[in-house]
């Protein structure tokens, strides 16, 4: 019997989504209780070097889950790869009003319209540099979140970005520029191959003028058009970006969804993220990578992504619906 499935989930589908997602993360900061939730079994192997980091598999923590670096440690004892946190924005704050997560449990689906609700760029920096300095993380990669602060104009958008990097630039192993969500007004815009070269040159000048450059990825939404990605994809290789996170959550809706406002993610989401994947492999340089996400709520899933061109992969609504044991789930070779 799968505890999660016939327990934990009924029993945490009881309360609204944010407010069970809120209690999860108390929960995994518990010391212990991420292992004693898979049992202690080694996480799956199969271990890949990409972008100059070590990953022990594949398999990550998709941006959102953890939006405040609050149980980093958990994700690796939960099997993962490697984690995504964020969205950070430079200035703390405190998102749209409540309700605005919302679960379909019967087509495997949430729609969120949560508008980067985060402690801002310096909490979270100074959370991560704690953890650093116990060397909390070793061999687990951090990938760090970016996104605008809603009080920053969207012209003024690159030096907000700028700022946010700058501060977290010590502490993530590589960092997505999010221009995908859909809650923030106006954020899709910058995806317009003028302001998303102006954002891409400020944040590669200064990251070049470290003594560290750590790995840039971008990551798009499901709702550009297929004309619209060569251009995109362009951009990213123009300022020598390490590669794609590919796809945010979407806007679209088939007569099946609910008409909720927000991004809509999980199993309504797979067709569209597994057409951009494939579209965008051959446009990217060889060095460049492909992340994967979006619709992956299965080990089918997982293999077809790969098989599309991504060199890794990330989950979040597979997990709300799997539980701790997604990434062994996912992973799973029969
Ligand atoms: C509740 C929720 C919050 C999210 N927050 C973020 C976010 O802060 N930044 C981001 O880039 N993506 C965010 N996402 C999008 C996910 O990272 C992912 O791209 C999308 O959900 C598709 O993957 P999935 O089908 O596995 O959920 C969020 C998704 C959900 C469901």
């Amino acid at each position: 019997m799968n505890l999660y499935s016939h327990l934990a989930r009924p029993l945490l589908f009881r309360f609204p989504p944010e407010f069970a997602h809120r209690l999860t993360l108390a929960s995994l900061r518990l010391p212990g209780l991420a292992k004693l939730l898979t049992g202690n079994h080694p996480a799956p192997s199969d271990p890949v070097k990409l972008m100059g980091l070590s990953f022990r598999n594949r398999l990550g923590i998709a941006a959102g889950v953890d939006k405040n670096a609050e149980a980093p440690m958990a994700w690796k004892q939960l099997g993962f790869g490697f984690a995504e946190l964020g969205t950070i924005t430079l200035h703390p704050q405190p998102g749209n009003p409540t309700p605005r997560v919302f679960r379909y449990p019967s087509r495997q689906a949430l729609i969120n319209r949560l508008g980067f609700p985060n402690l801002g760029a310096q909490i979270i920096a100074q959370r991560l540099s704690a953890a650093r300095d116990r060397n909390d993380f070793g061999d687990f990669p951090i990938g760090l979140n970016l996104g605008k602060s809603k009080v920053t104009p969207l012209d003024k958008a690159p030096a907000d970005y700028l700022a946010s990097f700058k501060i977290l630039h010590p502490v993530g192993n590589f960092f997505v520029v999010n221009i995908s969500s859909p809650n923030t007004p106006g954020l899709r815009d910058l995806a317009k191959p003028d302001d998303l070269r102006r954002l891409l040159s400020t944040l590669q000048e200064f990251n070049r003028s470290t003594t560290t450059p750590k790995p840039l990825l971008l990551k798009i939404s499901p709702d550009v058009g297929n004309s619209a990605l060569p251009e995109i994809v362009a951009a990213t290789r123009e300022f020598q970006l390490a590669g794609i996170v590919a796809v945010n959550t979407t806007l679209q809706r088939t007569p099946e969804d609910a008409a909720e406002a927000g991004g809509l993610s999980g199993r309504p989401l797979t067709s569209r993220a597994l057409e951009v994947t494939r579209l965008i492999r051959p446009l990217l340089d060889k060095e460049q990578i492909l992340i994967g996400v979006g619709g992956v709520m299965n080990a089918a899933n997982y293999l077809t992504r790969r098989a599309a061109g991504a060199d890794l992969v990330q989950v979040y609504t597979g997990m709300v619906y799997l539980g701790p044991h997604t990434a062994w789930e996912l992973l799973k070779t029969s």
